[in-house]
Formats: C-alpha cells, structure tokens, sequence
C-alpha cells in the first residue's frame, strides 16, 4: 500500500511543538470501474491498510507522542468490524467503556468498538480530554466514520500543551490558580440513560450497580461525595480534588481537565454549567478567565471534517476533541486505550 503525508486546510504547525498537526496520512488506492472487482478490491485494501500498520507500528506511536493526533485518510476501511480488527494491529491495551465513570450515552458494537456519543444532532459536545472529569481515564482514543452524509459534525481537536503555554502568557494567575487548586466537578446523573443530554448516562450505568446501596459504597470507595435528589431517582455527585494541569512523562504539561466542556456544555434537564466546577477548595472558577480559554482553545483547534472510512489515533493526554453540531446522518464510532 502505498501511504504518503498530506496537509490539509486548517491543520496547525507548531514548529517547537512538535511540528504537524493533527499529522495526516493518505493511502493511495487505484479506483475501478467494475462493481464486483471493486468488492474484492476493498476486501485486499483492508488487508494492506493492517499490514501497513503492524509494519509502521511503533514510528506511528512515536509520531502520537510527538504530534498529538494522526488522520488517516483512504484506508478502505467500511465497517465496525474492519475497524476493530485495524485496531488490533496497533497492539494497545483496551479501555473498558463500562467499566469507565464517563458520563455519555454510548453503544457497544463490538467489545472494544463503541458509538461515540449518543446526544442529539444539534448538541455540541465542546472541548474536553476523555474522562478528565474522573479518577480513570484512557491514554489514547480511536475515532472511526463509518457514515458521513451530512453537513456539520466535525471532530474539533485541540493540543493541551500548547494552550497552556499561551493561557500561561495571558492568565498566569489563573494557570497558577489552576495548578494549586486543582477541580472539582460535580454532576446529577438520571435513573434512566436521557438520550438527549450530551452527559446523559444513568448512574446505574456510569457506576455500573443496580441499586442505590452500591452506588454508594462505589462512590465511598472512589472518594466521592453525594447526593441523593429530591425526586428519590436522580443522584447528584462531587469527585475529590482533581488535577486541573498535568506534567506528562516527558516533562510537558497540560491543560488536563474538563472545565471548557464542563463550563460550556454541561446543561441539561439537572445540570447547569456554574454548579457543575470549581476549585478544589470550593472557590469560583472566574468566567473571565474561562473565556480566553475558550476563545484560545478555539483559536488553537483543527477540525477533523469526517470522509467515510477516515479514521484517527489521539493521544488523550496532549490533546483535547469535541462534536460539532450537525443535520443528516452521522455516524462516527470509537475505542479507547488503557
Ligand atoms: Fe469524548
């Protein structure tokens, strides 16, 4: 197969950070005008599309952690099954959406392949790193579009170390307040999954109990504090103090949280964005500062406009995703890594 670097508009250069990004990779494949040759065609460029991986495996890996995010365009693959098996070939440890505290709605179609968020078209699901808002979280994500007919519905990402660099120019005090402080996030999660919340998921499912007993001694257990709320159902929770800057192995530090997603978009039916973050010792979070974190991050941002069969590998702890709001039909599947 042969495979070449592209650039693509909107993609950011951060030539002492790592160059490229998102990197973007483009699979060449010969078009045909037999239907049936066609068939067998794709069948042989999902074979060379994992071969091609497992031999360029580790440069890949090395180009995750340099670059933060990589694109691959034209691989032919078509399906969940195709998608898991290409996962495969990178050879990471699986991340168990159920076993996860994350708060959306998602979809198993295979073990490890899941829809990546259930939320209704016109939801956008802004800025945020997988599961930041938890004790637990994966190190990497795999996005997959299986469907791309519809307008809208791209995939923001967005380089954590590089946003704190330049939020550390224009806000030191707050990135200062940040790093002493650290978060603390809370949530009212339903009995039942609300399908049209973008944080919708039932506490049963997020911590994986069946009755309020449990979800109690799981919170005990994860050093949460709690709630119940006064419709007897509905559970609001508070997690311990979290980190809200992270240094990474390789001395990087990141804007590692949830409080652009949290503070832009976490409304629905129990929750609203103020009561949903602070500081680890309760004070407010100022909007002021959260908005040039926003108007930065958004600054910073590169949109993965999805084609059928794209695919993409970002590394969670540099780098931040989101959905755009959409209309048609989009259908974009992930896979967590441990
Ligand atoms: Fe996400």
């Amino acid at each position: 197969m042969q495979v070449r670097q592209i650039t693509l508009e909107g993609q950011q250069n951060y030539d002492s950070a790592g160059g490229a990004f998102p990197l973007i990779y483009s699979a060449l494949v010969t078009p045909t005008s037999d239907p049936s040759h066609s068939a067998n065609q794709l069948a042989d460029t999902v074979v060379s599309a994992k071969r091609w991986i497992a031999e360029n495996r580790e440069s890949l890996i090395q180009a995750l952690a340099q670059h933060g995010a990589v694109l691959f365009r034209g691989f032919g693959i078509r399906t969940d099954l195709e998608f898991d098996e290409l996962i495969g070939t990178f050879e990471l440890p699986n991340f168990t959406y159920q076993e996860s505290l994350s708060n959306a709605v998602r979809r198993n179609r295979t073990e490890r392949v899941f829809t990546a968020n259930e939320a209704p078209p016109s939801v956008s699901i802004f800025l945020h790193h997988e599961m930041a808002q938890t004790p637990v979280y994966p190190s990497k994500l795999f996005f997959f579009c299986e469907h791309a007919e519809m307008t809208g519905g791209a995939t923001p990402l967005c380089r954590s170390d590089v946003l704190l660099a330049k939020l550390l120019e224009v806000r030191p005090h707050f990135v200062a307040a940040c790093e002493r402080l650290g978060v603390r996030y809370s949530n009212t999660m339903p009995y039942e999954d609300d399908l049209a919340s973008g944080q919708g998921r039932s506490w049963r499912s997020t911590l994986s109990v069946a009755d309020a007993a449990a979800a109690e001694e799981k919170l005990t257990g994860l050093g949460y504090s709690w709630q119940w709320q006064e419709d007897g159902q509905s559970l609001r929770v508070t997690t311990p103090c979290l980190p809200a800057v992270r240094a990474l192995e390789d001395g990087r530090k990141v804007f590692f949280n949830q409080l652009i997603a949290a503070f832009r978009g976490w409304k629905d039916a129990r929750n609203s964005a103020e009561k949903s973050i602070s500081f680890g010792d309760g004070s407010v979070i100022d909007s002021a500062d959260m908005a040039v974190a926003i108007a930065l991050a958004d600054e910073l941002s590169f949109d993965i406009q999805w084609q059928a069969g794209d695919f993409a590998l970002v590394d969670n702890f540099l780098v931040m995703h989101g959905r755009r709001p959409f209309e048609g039909e989009r259908r974009v599947l992930a896979s967590l890594v441990g």
